[in-house]
């Protein structure tokens, strides 16, 4: 069977990220955001289904459930990335191979934005490389479900 399908999982306040300092997250919108990833997918031959909510129950209980529908996943937690074991605990619980995402380099900010609580359950970690850190996030993706 081919393993293509991508889950992409954006946390708290990226619903809002148009509204965010553009300095830090590139004045696009969510939907552009969206729009995007979908597109590099696509030019990969990825299959991306998304899923964005500021409710960490519900996006630990969408973990829960992530086996069934996808075979990797792409996550941007906001700041949940940089506190909440409990979204650590469930992305390892999926089992599947995932990649952090971040816009911002969120090691030249503020101090508690340098450590993610979410590194250890995935493969990689891209950060400060904008809307292109998913394409890069989705290229390692797709080496690691073709290999
Ligand atoms: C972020 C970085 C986090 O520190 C911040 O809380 C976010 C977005 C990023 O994409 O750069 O909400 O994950």
């Amino acid at each position: 069977m081919n393993r293509n399908r991508i889950q992409v999982m954006h946390g708290v306040n990226l619903d809002q990220i148009g509204r965010r300092d553009p300095a830090h997250y590139g004045g696009i919108t969510f939907r552009q955001l969206e729009q995007a990833i979908d597109g590099f997918a696509r030019e990969l031959g990825l299959d991306t289904r998304f899923f964005q909510s500021n409710s960490e129950g519900d996006f630990v209980e969408h973990l829960h459930r992530v086996r069934d529908v996808a075979d990797a996943v792409v996550i941007n937690a906001g700041a949940w990335s940089h506190y909440s074991r409990a979204i650590g605990d469930a992305l390892q619980l999926a089992g599947l191979p995932a990649v952090e995402v971040h816009l911002s380099d969120v090691k030249a900010r503020e101090p508690w934005r340098h450590v993610s609580v979410l590194t250890d359950s995935c493969f990689a970690t891209v950060s400060g490389k904008g809307v292109d850190g998913y394409q890069e996030a989705l290229r390692a993706l797709k080496a690691e479900l073709t290999e």
